[in-house]
Parts: C-alpha cells; sequence; structure tokens
C-alpha cells in the first residue's frame, strides 16, 4: 500500500501534459496541446490534452483520463504500479517494505513476468560486474568491444554465468516461480519439470526494455567463435514481449527523437549502443525481424521523420524495400544511408570521432525514393523490360505517398532521374493509385457487411461523442430522471466549487455558499437521492466533502482509483463548451455564457429535477395504494405533501423561466 499522504504528493506533481509528452508528440493547440492518439491508429491528431484541467481525451477514439489513467492504460498498469511509475519519475519516494515471497506469489500473471524479468537484468548486470567469472569473461568482452562503464550502466548490460541453471537457481531461491521463468524464455524445462536450464547460459546479455523503461526480455550473444554456435539468442515472446511491437533502445530514445524530429533506424543491440556512446541518441533497432507497421507507428508518435542506417552491401537494402514502402504508406518522410563497405554503424562509430559521425550522418543521408531509383537504374542498364520493371516499382513506392505535393515532386524529380516523360509517370501513377482505391474500397465494403451483420453496440459501449452533446449532457439512459441526474453530478464537478448567490427575500438576506452545498443541501431537505449507481458515487464525495465543509479536489476525481468515478468527472470536464480543438479561441462566448448562467442554471435545474423526482414518487405511491389497504392513510398523507411539493416547484420554477 502506498501512504495516502504520497499518493496525493503524487497526483499533485505529475502534470498530464509531461507524463503523456514522454509517449506521444504534443503539440500546443491554444490552450490545449494536441498530438497522434497512442490508442488508435489516426493520421490527423485529435488526441488533446489539457494541462489545465490535468486530462486528456482522443475525439477519435474516446479514450480519456488523467496522468495516472494514461498510464494505466499505456503500459496496462494497475493504479499502484502507475502511482509508482509516476512516482518514479517525479522523484518522490514512496516508502514501502521490499517484496515478500508472499506479496511476489500474489502479483498477477503479467506483473510477475514483469517482476521476474526485472529480476533477472538485475541478476545479470550484478553477474557482470561483481562476480568473477562475469567480470573477466563478460566485462572484459564489452570493454574490448569499446564499451565504456557508463554505456554498460546505461544500457545495463549482463551476464549469465556459464553453468546449467545458476540464473534459475538464484531465481527460484528468491521465490520467483519456476512458471514465469518458462513463460519468459529464461529457463528452459525439460522432463516435466525435473531437468531446467539457463536459456543463456554463458552469454553477454542485452535486456530490452518497452518505452517506459522495463525490461521486458533478453538478448544474449555467445562468447564463442565457434560457427555452430547461434551467436544471438533472444527470448520468445510471451505476455510482456510482442517481438513486432518493440524497439530495441526506444525508452533511451523517445526524447532526442523528438528534440532532432529524426528516428535513425539500425539493425541490432551493439548498432544502437555504439551510436549511443558517440553521441547519437535518437535511434533504435528492430532487433532481428523486419520492420513491422506497429514498429512504424512506434516511431511515429515521436516523429515524422526515420532515416535508415545500412551495412555496405545493397543485397540487404534491396531487401528492405518492401518494408520502406510501409513507411512511406504511412505518411512519413524516409532517408537512407549505407555505409563504406565492409562496415556497420556500429564499427564505423566507433572508429570516427563524435564529429566525423555526426556530419557523416548528416551528409550522407538520401532520400530514399532517389536512392531507390539511382540504386536500382546503375543495375538495369539499357534492357528496356528491366526498365519497365524499375518504372513500375519506383511509381509504385511513390503511388504510396499519401501527400499530393509530395507525389508530384517526386514523379518530377524522378522523371529526370529516369529520363522519361513526367506524363507517362503521372498516368502510370494514377493507374496504381486507383487500383489500390479500389482494392480498399471492396475491402471497407466486404468490413461494413460483416459489421451490418453484427448486432449493433450497445448505448453504453458507445464513447461520449463531445460534438454530440445536447446543450446539457447526453443521458446514458432515456429517462428524464436520469438525464437529469447526470446534470447535476455534472454541475457539481464543473462548478461545485464555484460561488453561488441564494437571493432572500430581502435583497440584504442574500447568502453566499459553493454550488455543491447549495445543491446538496437543496436534495438533502428534499431526501432525494440519485438512482444511477455510477453517479451516486461522485455524488458521494461531494457529499462527504460538503459535511467537512471542504471543497473537492479535481484529482480526488480526474484520479480516482475508482475507473467509473474519474470518467464520469472527465466526461462532464471534457465536454463541449469546456475543450476541443481550438474551442476556447472560437466559443469563448459560449464559456463565458455558461458561466454566468450558472447561478441561473443551478436553480432551474435542481427545481426541475426535484419536480420530475416527486411526480416520480407521486406515481410510485400512487401505485402502491393498489394493494397496501392498511397504510392506505399514511399513503394519502404523503401523497398531499408531495403534491404541495410539487405545487411549490412548479411555481418556482415558472418565476425562474419567466425571470
Ligand atoms: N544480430 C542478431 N542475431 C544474429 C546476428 C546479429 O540479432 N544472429 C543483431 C544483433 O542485435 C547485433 C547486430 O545484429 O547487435 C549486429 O550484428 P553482428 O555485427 O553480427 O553482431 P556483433 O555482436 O556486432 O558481432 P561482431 O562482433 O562479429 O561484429
Ligand atoms: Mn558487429
Amino acid at each position: 500500500m502506498i501512504p495516502k499522504e504520497t499518493v496525493d504528493e503524487i497526483l499533485g506533481t505529475a502534470r498530464v501534459d509531461e507524463v503523456v509528452g514522454d509517449f506521444v508528440n504534443l503539440k500546443k493547440r491554444g490552450a490545449n496541446l494536441l498530438g497522434l492518439c497512442p490508442f488508435h491508429n489516426e493520421k490527423t491528431p485529435s488526441f488533446t490534452v489539457s494541462p489545465s484541467k490535468g486530462i486528456y481525451k482522443c475525439f477519435g477514439c474516446g479514450e480519456a483520463g488523467s496522468a495516472v489513467n494514461f498510464i494505466m492504460q499505456h503500459e496496462q498498469y494497475t493504479y499502484p504500479e502507475a502511482l509508482k511509475y509516476l512516482a518514479n519519475k517525479y522523484n518522490i519516494e514512496i516508502e514501502e517494505e521490499e517484496q515478500t515471497a508472499e506479496q511476489i506469489q500474489a502479483a498477477n500473471e503479467k506483473e510477475s513476468l514483469f517482476l521476474v524479468t526485472q529480476f533477472a537484468a538485475e541478476y545479470f548486470h550484478k553477474q557482470l560486474l561483481e562476480s568473477e567469472d562475469g567480470r573477466a569473461i563478460g566485462l572484459s568482452y564489452f570493454k574490448e568491444r569499446g564499451f565504456r562503464e557508463s554505456t554498460i550502466e546505461k544500457f545495463n548490460l549482463g551476464y549469465n554465468p556459464d553453468s546449467w541453471e545458476a540464473f534459475t537457481k538464484a531465481a527460484l531461491d528468491k521465490g520467483y516461480k519456476l512458471e514465469y521463468l518458462e513463460k519468459t524464455g529464461m529457463t528452459i524445462v525439460k522432463d516435466d519439470g525435473k531437468k531446467r536450464f539457463d536459456r543463456f547460459k554463458g552469454r553477454v546479455i542485452f535486456p530490452i526494455h518497452n518505452i517506459s523503461g522495463r525490461a521486458i526480455a533478453f538478448g544474449g550473444r555467445t562468447l564463442s567463435a565457434d560457427k555452430k554456435i547461434a551467436k544471438y539468442l533472444n527470448s520468445p515472446e510471451s505476455d510482456i514481449y510482442y517481438k513486432s511491437r518493440v524497439l530495441y533502445g526506444l525508452h533511451l530514445a523517445k526524447r532526442k527523437i523528438v528534440e532532432q524530429d529524426n528516428c535513425f533506424l539500425v539493425e541490432g543491440y551493439t548498432d544502437v549502443i555504439s551510436l549511443h556512446q558517440n553521441g547519437v541518441e535518437n535511434v533504435v533497432a528492430s532487433s532481428g525481424t523486419s520492420l513491422t507497421e506497429d514498429q512504424i507507428r512506434l516511431i511515429k508518435r515521436y516523429t515524422q521523420n526515420i532515416t535508415i542506417l545500412f551495412d555496405g552491401d545493397t543485397a540487404g537494402i534491396k531487401a528492405a524495400f518492401r518494408g520502406i514502402d510501409m513507411i512511406l504508406e504511412e505518411g512519413m518522410n524516409v532517408k537512407v544511408l549505407s555505409f563504406p563497405e565492409g562496415e556497420d554503424p556500429d564499427s564505423f562509430a566507433m572508429n570516427r570521432s563524435e564529429d566525423e559521425l555526426t556530419s557523416f550522418l548528416n551528409e550522407e543521408a538520401q532520400d530514399f525514393i532517389r536512392y531507390k531509383t539511382s540504386l536500382l537504374l546503375a543495375e538495369v542498364g539499357n534492357d528496356p523490360i528491366k526498365r519497365a520493371n524499375l518504372i513500375k516499382s519506383i511509381v509504385g513506392s511513390i503511388a504510396l505517398i499519401p501527400d499530393t505535393i509530395a507525389r508530384s515532386v517526386y514523379v518530377q524529380e524522378c522523371s529526370d532521374l529516369m529520363e522519361i516523360g513526367e506524363q507517362a509517370l503521372m498516368s502510370e501513377l494514377n493507374k496504381v493509385r486507383r487500383k489500390r482505391l479500389n482494392q480498399k474500397n471492396k475491402e471497407l465494403q466486404r468490413q461494413q457487411q460483416a459489421e451490418d451483420t453484427a448486432p449493433p453496440p450497445s448505448e453504453a459501449d458507445m464513447p461520449l461523442d463531445p460534438y454530440n452533446v445536447q446543450e446539457d449532457s447526453k443521458p446514458t439512459s432515456t429517462t428524464p430522471l436520469a438525464f437529469q441526474e447526470r446534470d447535476v453530478i455534472r454541475t457539481l464537478v464543473k462548478f461545485g466549487n464555484e460561488k453561488f448567490q441564494l437571493a432572500g427575500e430581502q435583497e440584504d438576506e442574500a447568502i453566499e455558499l459553493t454550488v455543491a452545498e447549495y445543491l446538496i443541501f437543496e436534495m438533502e431537505q428534499d431526501q432525494l437521492s440519485i438512482d444511477d449507481g455510477d453517479l451516486r458515487k461522485v455524488y458521494e464525495i461531494f457529499q462527504k466533502a460538503v459535511d467537512e465543509e471542504r471543497a473537492v479536489d479535481e484529482n480526488e476525481l480526474v484520479s480516482n482509483s475508482d475507473q467509473t468515478i474519474s470518467s464520469i468527472a472527465i466526461e462532464c470536464l471534457m465536454d463541449k463548451y469546456s475543450l476541443s480543438m481550438n474551442w476556447e479561441e472560437k466559443h469563448n462566448i459560449i464559456t463565458i455564457k455558461e458561466e454566468e448562467i450558472l447561478q441561473h442554471k443551478v436553480h432551474k435545474g435542481i427545481c426541475s429535477w426535484r419536480l420530475n423526482k416527486v411526480q416520480q414518487m407521486i406515481q410510485e405511491k400512487q401505485e402502491s395504494l393498489k394493494d397496501r389497504k392498511e397504510e392506505y392513510e399514511d399513503i394519502i398523507a404523503e401523497i398531499l405533501r408531495l403534491e404541495e411539493a410539487k405545487k411549490a416547484l412548479a411555481k418556482e420554477l415558472g418565476r425562474i423561466i419567466l425571470r
């Protein structure tokens, strides 16, 4: 358990723009920040962050929340895990005892995988630096490679001792379950658990981290020169490690990628590490697999520009062409750069000064389409068939670029390079595009048909669409009371702490109280309650605060550990008046107006709500008259009382509306 004061400190310190900014490239847009939503795939940004309100909302997919919610959602963390992440980010100390064996067992499955992987990373690192073999074999290997100690620390490199189950035993002794050691692939289990051995036995270790820097897998390099032994072994995929969604080094690179507005893409661990050591930090590796769509989108969160670094041979580059087309399709700008014969980014960086490296990277990077054209052109010579194929291939790439202007610039340029008329290229290009469009349409139709036959989503599943919000707030259910209950809650959340003037009979009898006090007093007076269970939770927070004569802190709502409370609060805060692209500039009048009419509105709202509630109670009483003979008198008396209240309310409401 994290002590309450620490939770408050964390929630008070964490700034949603900073927290989200670690994962999403945000641009200022009026009072808000805007970026590409990390929760769904989109080409134009609709992910909005409001630093002043401490919340984010995607107007595309409906995801919304506070800094804590963002971390929970993005990293798939529990509430306490998200708090720990934030505490770590803001250097807030959490006083918690070390995990006991029982706690380790109790953690849920995925968290168990994280924990055992984290343990392994620490164990391997410690072995490298502190054990005799680790130092003599592993550490001296890294040093020979030219890795400095600070680099070894930064990448948390390690060593798995050269004995069958050194690591496995250490982990089991600490209370980690064999099940998780096997699921993360660090232990290989044979003969129903009788035989077990370390996957990375005798290898130096490169831990692989997710974006937030948690270890999720490992790469292990053999130190043996034996050609029959695999040079690199990697962790198998697990619930915390999906190869296609991970880029090696991204957690260390993301800030620099945004800063430099470019991401270098290399092949492997050693390339990333050597570039870092030589001052280039905006670099990631796809590690083994060819680049995937998910990986491209990961990069796209931070920049539109990718520079792919290749070893000297052109075969590798040509093999990568298909992958590069995918990047173009995402609308990103691709440059490629090939190193001199026999060199890879690792060796090149190690043998050059920082200046030599950076100027090489800056000067040698070439636009991909131009590069592809000249590379293929050099190969085809005068063979007309090959030439025709080349043109098709280049046009195929250009056709993928979503931007019209960029496309026509490339057509111009390639027409020069390939010595072929612009018109001919253009018409070929349009043919390709039309064909693709047709394919896309067919796909869409197929999807549409599939959706049409599926049952419609229930209303509760729909995200609250800010552009569809009615004058007040959208009810989740259609009964008038539910609508008004929601309105009461929305008023509480948005204006609960504002001052409210309650006019007395005489001018000088006016009393001042907060909107929350007014609403809650009025409701208690009539013994009204909120029927909707979720809304009632929010109501009760205000009720308690009014009892204790204090204001409700916005964090208490939007960062509440109860997801239903936090999402209701966020929906209320993120309505169309307060937040959308540049609503505040464009629609200032509305915002101000709502504040002005607040006084009027709250009063009117509560009156009409009470009226409805009373009406409903009268109906209920009348129903109960039918079968409860003995209480007849009581019920009649109650109905009369309610009728009185109804009259008074109707009168009051009429007065407000007429005014
Ligand atoms: N790599 C890999 N699997 C392999 C070979 C290479 O994942 N079987 C990746 C590694 O990430 C490595 C990068 O490609 O960092 C570079 O490959 P290579 O130069 O062969 O590896 P090094 O460890 O640098 O080996 P050497 O010292 O022989 O250059
Ligand atoms: Mn190498």
